[in-house]
């Protein structure tokens, strides 16, 4: 017997998730010294400094396992938001949260999961490896949110309805109480996953997030990373907040130690760590002017809205150099499209190039470095 004949055939199929690389691999494959990163939308500010002082000091527990729950960190999480301790679980990112959702609701050969395409990679992946049909609405021309489309997608064995406000890869946002009317729409056993990984960077937050408005639908879930503002992409850390008996479920089912003891420790001290959480999210703002008309020119399309990734089709932008840029795979989502982000003011200021687009997601960069292109990767 082959070996590849013990796998289950249709997990033969799939083909490994592709991250944006890593500075050490871009360095590596390209032999380049001087990197500013442009993919992932990680914190530009890099990590908290308090979480790094907690980091050190924590270092002489590692031997110990963590409290199953991450009792204290949910307390801190839910009271962050007002939201009861009960209705929140903290996952090994937001990743394990949607992997969760997904096996906790979701009947395979019964059940099925609807989203927009493109999506999120995960709520596919995690979708197709659990058996579960997937069904995916396009979104509209400009990336916008068709939600009669969606709608008529789901039925009574409808588990999840994935929603990412501000999207990933656009950018493109709804106001929050689009998301209730559509949860209100649902049939009874469908839940409505918002996720937010982007919403800190909302403006204003409060229009569009749904955890504000927790508990004024009673089959909604919403989705926090700590990846992004909070800076803590690679200690793996994100929460969900959902119905009681759905949280009480997922505890029930979840690996126990899933959130590590450094990632309790970093995620209670990025929690308070306010001037931190400001400057991050200054320093995005910052990076997210109007619209810069010169864009037309390169004929990428905007979407004005908050959270918005500069994008565009190579195939049809206007300058050589811009399509050059475009190498295919790049965001394999939007295909062909680009998705440049860069980082902070100082790094756009050194990176002034000739070209300025539309506004980035999550502000990090207006400028696009065309004269400095050795020092681009996403
Ligand atoms: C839309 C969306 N959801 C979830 C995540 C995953 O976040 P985490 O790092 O917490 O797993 C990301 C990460 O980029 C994302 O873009």
């Amino acid at each position: 017997m082959q070996p590849s004949e013990r796998v289950r055939e249709d997990v033969r199929e799939f083909a490994p998730y592709v991250p944006g690389l890593s500075m050490d691999e871009i360095r590596e494959r390209y032999g380049l010294n001087r990197i500013i990163k442009l993919a992932s939308n990680e914190n530009p500010l890099g990590a908290s400094p308090l979480v790094k002082r907690v980091l050190a000091r924590k270092a002489d527990t590692v031997f110990r396992y963590p409290r199953s729950g991450n009792p204290a960190l949910v307390a801190g999480f839910a009271a962050a938001h007002g939201l009861p301790a009960a209705c929140v679980v903290a996952g090994n990112g937001s990743d394990e949260i949607i992997d969760l959702l997904v096996r906790v609701t979701a009947q395979p050969g019964r059940d099925n999961v609807v989203a927009f395409s493109p999506c999120f990679s995960i709520y596919v992946q995690q979708t197709r490896l659990c058996g579960v049909e997937l069904r995916q609405q396009p979104l509209g021309p400009d990336f916008r949110f068709d939600f009669s489309a969606l709608t008529r997608l789901v039925d009574e064995h409808t588990a999840l309805v994935f929603v990412t406000n501000p999207d990933n890869p656009s950018g493109y946002a709804v106001p929050a109480d689009e998301l209730i009317r559509l949860a209100r729409e649902l049939p009874e056993k469908a839940l409505l996953v918002v996720d937010e990984a982007y919403a800190d960077f909302a403006e204003p937050e409060a229009a569009y997030s749904m955890l504000a408005r927790f508990g004024q639908c009673d089959n909604v879930v919403v989705l926090r990373t700590f990846s992004k503002l909070y800076g803590l992409a690679g200690l793996r850390l994100g929460f969900g907040a959902m119905p009681e008996w759905l949280a009480d479920t997922m505890l029930r089912v979840k690996l126990p130690f899933s959130v590590n003891l450094l990632a309790e420790a970093a995620g209670l001290a990025a929690l308070e760590d306010k001037p931190f959480l400001e400057a991050s999210r200054d320093t995005v703002g910052r990076g997210t002017p109007a619209p810069d008309p010169r864009a037309g020119r390169l004929r990428l399309p905007g979407v004005p809205l908050p959270g918005q990734f500069p994008h565009g089709d190579p195939a049809q932008a206007g300058p050589r150099r811009l399509r050059g840029l475009a190498r295919p795979g790049h965001h394999r989502a939007l295909a062909q499209k680009l998705r440049p982000a860069g980082q902070t003011a100082d790094q756009h200021r050194q990176r002034r190039g000739k070209y300025r687009v539309a506004r980035s997601h999550a502000g990090y960069s207006p400028s696009w470095p065309l004269s400095r292109r050795r020092a681009i990767c996403w």
